[in-house]
């Protein structure tokens, strides 16, 4: 038995008990994993739902051209899709996204455009403006728009909510989903409130996200909308899929508690899971410790743990964010110490100045490696490798501002984070870590001056 082509193994993905992260916890709890689908993520289910009714509607024609504002996931569905129906695809990524899911995406030929994370919707910058700009401008195209297209919660109507139903033979008191697009947990509540009304559904958030707030008081606080890591849930809009009547309580989770609860489920489930699944599982787990044996909860599992290798599955970059604890040894602050004076302090290049520009600065202070700054944000680097190539390939180049060439910002550290933690985040693409100094400022670090430090140790 075969499939006819790959669109054909969205969904009816499985469910699993998880027996070590419940011990102590009187319900069954079961996983329902969503990175069984052909695109390792519960999107692909949207992905496909949202093409073929605008195939339907005459939205999108042969030789059409697919544009999403997309966290990496529905991009992932989408490309999938136009992959095997034939449609050119171009996604914008806000820049706090995992290089992994960026590579990925262009691997099934996707165009993508990285934007910056830390400007509000409304800024023609962002990844939502980006999205729809691109959409009036290119001739063909369709702009599926994941947060606003109903058909985003109609797929987990259909789909992931029978499926559930089913597969726990009516027997689901509550279900647990993190809140991105408010699809998942919209559609699948939907569906299982006719069945049963009595079932609860808990939606999962982040702090620095408006959905606690906006159900628990009608209202949106902007002082509690600001940047988070986790991804793929929490907003800073209020997406049109989103139905408050649907949802029974909201639980914030940390990003800490939540990477560190993913790497529980990877390491005594099996289950190798992303950063937003340790959310939801964190948050089904204070709703499962108020409950009895005769309830059954369900927590939707929306992606894969390879994508997330370089961040929560990264021993040293969770040690770089506080999440784990840090092993003894020479710390940062010994290595700015040991910094010969002139290079002491951070040469800059601001995005919108020539490339000519940065060519001086780097040959002024003799360094190989420049971040790009704007006001108090980073937002790239170039190195001196990077400047090499460009001005061979492109010699007009001299004249285009520097945002058009720099490649991605380099990581940021304290001055008491590890020698041994920093030196593994060094490579040949990202030489360079910016320290974030306590009398305010930024300094940078590259293995010349760890090895500097290194030496002047042992003297
Ligand atoms: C990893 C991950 N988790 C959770 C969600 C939330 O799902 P929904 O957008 O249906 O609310 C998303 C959505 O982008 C996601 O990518």
């Amino acid at each position: 038995m075969w499939h006819r082509n790959l669109l054909e193994l969205i969904g009816r993905t499985p469910m699993v008990q998880l027996n070590v992260v419940t011990r102590g916890v009187p319900p069954l709890v079961l996983g329902k994993v969503e990175y069984f689908n052909p695109g390792h993520s519960v999107k692909d289910r949207i992905a496909l739902k949202m093409i073929e009714e605008a195939e339907k509607a005459g939205l999108l024609r042969p030789g059409g051209t697919i544009v999403e504002a997309t966290s990496g996931n529905t991009g992932m569905g989408l490309a999938l899709v136009a992959a095997v129906k034939g449609y050119r695809c171009i996604f914008t990524v806000p820049d706090k996204q995992s290089k992994e899911k960026i590579d990925a995406l262009r691997a099934l030929g996707a165009e993508v455009i990285v934007t910056p994370t830390n400007v509000p919707p409304e800024d023609p910058r962002s990844y939502y403006s980006v999205a729809r700009r691109l959409a009036q401008e290119i001739p063909g195209a369709f702009f599926p728009n994941q947060y606003d297209n109903l058909h985003n919660r109609e797929a987990h109507y259909e789909t992931t909510g029978p499926e559930i139903w089913e597969q726990t033979e009516g027997r689901i008191t509550h279900f647990v989903a993190g809140m991105g697009t408010t699809g998942t947990i919209c559609g699948v509540a939907q569906y299982l409130k006719e069945r049963n009304p009595r079932i609860q559904v808990i939606g999962v958030d982040t702090y620095g996200s408006l959905f606690q707030k906006l159900h628990e008081t009608g209202q949106i606080d902007p002082k509690e909308i600001y940047p988070y890591l986790t991804e793929g849930i929490g907003e800073d809009i209020v997406p049109g899929n989103l139905d408050l009547s649907l949802i029974d309580r909201i639980i914030k989770v940390t990003d800490k508690n939540a990477a560190l609860m993913a790497r529980k489920l990877a390491r005594y489930e099996g289950l190798f899971v992303g950063w937003s699944c340790g959310s939801a599982v964190w948050a089904a787990l204070q709703v499962a410790r108020e409950l009895s044996p005769k309830d059954m909860v369900v927590v939707l599992l929306p992606d894969h743990g390879i994508r997330y290798l370089g961040k929560i599955y990264n021993d040293a970059w969770m040690q770089a964010q506080g999440f784990l604890e840090p092993t003894s040894g020479m710390t940062i602050r010994e290595v700015l110490k040991a910094k010969p004076r002139k290079t002491r302090g951070l040469a800059s290049v601001s995005p919108e100045e020539p490339m000519r520009q940065a060519v001086e600065i780097m040959q002024r202070y003799e360094i190989s490696q420049l971040p790009v700054i704007d006001g108090d944000r980073i937002c790239g680097m170039l190195t001196e490798s990077r400047l090499v190539e460009v001005l061979i390939d492109e010699p007009s180049a001299r004249e285009q501002p520097v945002e058009k060439y720099m490649t991605e910002a380099p990581a940021t550290v304290l001055p008491s984070t590890p020698v041994d933690i920093v030196s593994k985040m060094l490579t040949r693409e990202m030489p360079a870590v910016l320290v974030q100094l306590e009398e305010g400022g930024w300094d940078i670090i590259t293995r010349s001056d760890i090895l500097q430090a290194l030496v002047e140790a042992q003297l």
